[in-house]
């Protein structure tokens, strides 16, 4: 297959860019070359490369940026998503998108959000993002829509590995014991793509490693595998660490649709960050 990535230099753009690369011909473009808010550029761009498939991973994912500049969260998490899906009609390709656990409100508190639970999104990202859903189920009905959360993988900036360098190296960290969700590895949502497009698969998948935890036993276990010191991690709660955008408190994913269709890949996240962090 031919794939164009957009959003291919983020943090799972990279990942998808070097999994897709070992069967597909893959194309990765980025803001600096394909501003996928311009509608004319995204339909000026896509028929030079003629795709089977567009894989969206490209998003504003400054969480409390986005309070700020409310226009350009909805421009790129939504108003773009329709730019690709117009384009991916029109070269009559397979649609693939990434939204959020931010899309809930986190007030559950038990079991793990389904795919079918009303979406009752707190921030403008989790607005934003729910609606680049809406529009990728509107304007392309069979595109797959991967629901991932709490997201680290190689390279750039990520919790896992910001916990790990700082417990090695003896410093003091305050980390949240009030937040509840899924850490998720990169890898495995790029394997979890892969397997859906192959299956000929559409509509949302809440996709993350399985298992759940406090952002406080995140870090507790990141620093145990990277032999740091975990007395290092000071429990604190959410009224501690005030943050601009609301967060959901509880915004654990149950891969419901996955697990019944039996096209699951995912695994715990104990042994992804294991992986991660003693592989990479
Ligand atoms: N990270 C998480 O914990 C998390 C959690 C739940 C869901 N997700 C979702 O998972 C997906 C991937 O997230 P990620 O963490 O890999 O994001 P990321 O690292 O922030 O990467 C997003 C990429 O998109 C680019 N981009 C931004 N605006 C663009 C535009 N107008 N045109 C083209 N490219 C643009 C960014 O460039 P710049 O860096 O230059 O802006 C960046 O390279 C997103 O849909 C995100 O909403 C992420």
């Amino acid at each position: 297959m031919k794939i164009l990535i957009t959003g291919a230099n983020g943090n799972l753009g990279r990942r998808l860019m070097k999994d897709f690369s070992h069967e597909h011909e893959v194309v990765g473009v980025d803001i600096d070359r394909l501003d996928i808010t311009d509608r004319e550029a995204v339909h000026r761009f896509t028929p030079q490369i003629n795709p089977d498939a567009i894989i969206n991973a490209a998003a504003f994912t400054a969480v409390d940026k986005c309070e700020e500049e409310v226009d350009l969260a909805y421009a790129v998490n939504a108003v773009a998503v329709r730019n690709l899906c117009e384009a991916a009609n029109n070269a009559g390709a397979r649609f693939v998108h990434y939204s959020t656990d931010f899309v809930f409100d986190g007030e559950r508190m038990e079991g793990g959000y389904r795919e079918f639970d009303p979406v009752n999104p707190l921030s403008i990202y989790g607005k934003s993002k729910y609606a680049g859903e809406v529009e990728a189920t509107r304007h392309c009905p069979n595109s797959i829509i991967l629901r991932v959360a709490w997201l680290y993988g190689p390279g750039g900036w990520n919790f896992s590995d910001w916990v790990a360098e700082q417990t090695t190296q003896g410093n003091e960290i305050r980390i949240v014991t009030d937040q509840f969700g899924c850490p998720t590895w990169v890898g495995d949502v790029s394997a979890q793509t892969q397997s859906l497009l192959e299956a000929g698969a559409s509509g949302i998948y809440h996709s993350v490693n399985t298992g759940s935890c406090s952002r406080y036993d995140w870090a507790l276990e990141a620093a145990r595998i990277a032999g740091g010191d975990v007395n290092k991690i000071k429990p604190i709660t959410s009224e501690e660490f005030p943050q601009k955008a609301p967060r959901p408190k509880y915004s654990v994913l149950d891969n419901f649709y996955l697990k019944t269709q039996r096209l699951e890949r995912m695994r715990p996240w104990q042994e992804a960050l294991q992986a991660h962090l003693t592989d990479s």
